[in-house]
């Protein structure tokens, strides 16, 4: 791996240590930054998994890696620890309040930076530093784990051949899943209120559930109903394909869909009505400036941050499986195709730790596959092709891509993402 050095911020979290051991495999040196060093420690090997061998964990570190103290809110540390390496995988969430300044860090220190954010809010944020990154050829990858990564990049697969995208739907499902504490305050960060549609061309608010539709997923899921959530591939898909409308999806319980519905708009509520008090006080409440608003959201906060504490860890002994689809509607070579693409594999955590590390590896050693810098989507970072075939063998994760032409030969083409909802 050259000369190279890859830090991790975030290094005693879940996904941060798994991250750290797959670098460990690797040949590259590496540099774990966390507040508190001494907690640091590699993964336990897990139990041999049924449909293959896991990954070897190692037991411990190898001379090439350091841990050291590094803290997202305290710009000194930061500055230090970026100054000795050469691309910073940023693991420390939620991202909404750690993020930005590690993300203006590394564009200051000229480091690459790549995170496995999920909340749209940080991903919209880091838009503002696009120009300087371009400017100074420094990536700034936004969402490079499973949870948007294979998404992203399968639908960029899946739109290859099509001038003009309609829409594009991402419907996600994942059994058994225990998630990990910022995983949890992420996902609370997402649903309050700040969510972002991609209809007709247009960015607009939404309501967490305001619709909800069903997917004919693979087994263990079947038909499965599915809520609109605010993901990020709406924010990162148009950046590399100019689709209209981009709609994702998240696998409920069939009879949850209603009272998820009412529980979204109650969510969104509250900041509503903070914008609506600050515009009418003259504060601009929209751009998230006015006083009500930001006072609101520090509550909100403070309930997600406690929220976020009650609940276990992630379980590696029983890896969850999961499935992506992606759909696209577009214009091809015969008229409107429709191109729908599944992947399907298991251990969201550990596979995540794979995308990043390899797409780190992979920017260090030949550039981002677009070709520039800037704030960049997954499919931006890496070829889509490429990840896809360096996941696929991966032992543990049974990682699978299935083309759906076939199985929807003989169906109906769907309608317009965004326009069937129930
Ligand atoms: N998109 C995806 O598919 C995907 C996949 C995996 C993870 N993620 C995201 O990645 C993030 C991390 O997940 P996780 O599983 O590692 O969560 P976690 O186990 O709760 O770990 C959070 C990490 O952030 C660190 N941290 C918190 N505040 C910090 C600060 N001020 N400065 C530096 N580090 C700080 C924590 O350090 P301490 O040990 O000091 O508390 C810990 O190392 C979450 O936002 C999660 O949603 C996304």
């Amino acid at each position: 791996m050259g000369g190279h050095t890859i830090g991790v911020l975030g290094a005693t979290g879940h996904t941060g240590r798994r991250v750290c051991s797959v670098l460990e495999r690797s040949e590259c040196r590496w540099i774990g930054a966390a507040r508190a060093p001494s907690r640091f420690a590699l993964p336990a090997p897990a139990a041999p998994r049924r449909g293959g061998s896991a990954q070897p964990v190692p037991r411990s570190r190898s001379t090439r890696s350091e841990i050291v103290a590094a803290d997202a809110t305290d710009r000194d540390s930061l500055d230090r620890f970026l100054d000795r390496v050469d691309l910073v995988i940023n693991c420390a969430g939620p991202y909404t309040e750690l993020g930005l300044p590690v993300a203006q860090a590394a564009l200051s220190a000229g480091v690459h930076l790549l995170d496995l954010s999920g909340e749209q809010v940080y991903v919209r944020e880091c838009e503002q530093l696009d120009e300087g990154a371009s400017r100074s050829g420094v990536v700034l990858g936004n969402a490079m784990g499973v949870e948007v990564a294979l998404s992203d990049c399968a639908a960029a697969l899946a739109a290859r051949g099509l001038s003009a995208i309609e829409g594009i739907r991402v419907a996600g499902a994942v059994s058994g899943f225990r998630t990990s504490r910022a995983s949890r305050m992420s996902a609370l960060e997402a649903i309050w209120g700040e969510g972002v549609r991609r209809t007709g061309g247009r960015f607009e608010r939404a309501a967490v559930a305001h619709e909800s539709r069903q997917f004919d997923l693979h087994a263990p899921f079947g038909v499965s109903t599915c809520a609109w959530y605010p993901g990020v591939e709406i924010l990162t898909i148009p950046r590399h394909l100019s689709a209209a409308t981009v709609a994702t999806y998240i696998r409920v319980p069939a009879v949850a869909s209603a009272p998820l519905k009412w529980m979204g708009a109650a969510a969104a509520l509250p900041l509503r009505l903070a914008s609506a008090s600050d515009h009418m006080a003259g504060f601009g409440g929209n751009g998230g400036s006015g006083m009500a608003r930001k006072g609101l959201r520090r509550c909100l906060r403070l309930v997600r941050n406690a929220a976020g504490r009650l609940g276990g860890e992630p379980c590696t002994e029983r890896p969850s499986p999961f499935e992506i689809r992606v759909e696209v509607l577009g214009r091809g070579t015969s008229g409107i195709e429709y191109r729908g693409v599944s992947v399907l594999g298991r251990d969201p955590y550990g596979l995540s730790a794979e995308i990043v590390v390899r797409s780190a590896l992979r920017l260090l050693e030949h550039g981002p596959a677009v070709g520039r810098g800037g704030v960049l989507a997954p499919a931006q970072v890496v070829d889509p092709g490429w990840l896809f075939s360096v996941l696929e063998p991966l032992d543990g994760y049974d990682l699978e891509v299935r083309d759906l032409e076939e199985r929807n030969r003989d169906s109906q083409p769907p309608q317009a993402p965004g326009s069937e909802s129930r």
